[in-house]
């Protein structure tokens, strides 16, 4: 199994236990509603995302017989998706305390941006690896 994949399971497992106790949290105290968006995000891009990310980079190639285009695009995306998401949390809660915080503001977007790009590594790194042309085949 490729570092990078693995590091996407481990991480995904990892945002899953966060997530649940910030979930346990959220019952029993409602003060800890501000932390929703920590909660979700860790759930979606976290756990779910991360999981999806690892386990398609190791089944999809070897599913359709080719080798994955590029593994250095997969650890790049690694990093993107998780300085994007732990930079996402810790700056939208910043802001929820200070809502008028340009800086604040700006991070958590700009941490949003490295995310997305994250995804749109994820989409050409697995097109690329999935539909070739067919004299590459
Ligand atoms: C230990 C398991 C979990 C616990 C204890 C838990 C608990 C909570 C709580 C207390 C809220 C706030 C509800 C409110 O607005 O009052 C919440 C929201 C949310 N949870 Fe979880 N959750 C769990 C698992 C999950 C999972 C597995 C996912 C998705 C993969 C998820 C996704 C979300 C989302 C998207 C919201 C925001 C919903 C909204 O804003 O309306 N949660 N959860």
């Amino acid at each position: 199994m490729d570092r990078f994949v693995k590091n996407f399971i481990v991480a995904s497992i990892v945002y899953l236990a966060v997530a649940s106790v910030i979930g346990i949290l959220m019952i029993m105290n409602t003060n800890m509603l501000t932390l929703k968006f920590v909660h979700s995000h860790f759930m979606l891009i976290g756990w779910v995302s991360m999981m999806i990310y690892g386990v398609g980079y190791h089944i999809l190639p070897r599913f359709s017989g080719k080798l994955i285009k590029s593994k250095m695009i997969g650890e790049i995306q690694f990093w993107l998706a998780n300085i994007g998401l732990i930079g996402m949390v810790i700056f939208y809660t910043l802001q929820q305390s200070a809502p008028e915080n340009a800086v604040y503001r700006s991070l958590t977007g700009l941490s949003g941006v490295l995310q997305l790009l994250s995804s749109i590594l994820f989409f050409y790194n697995m097109l690329a690896t999935l539909l070739p042309k067919a004299d590459e085949d």
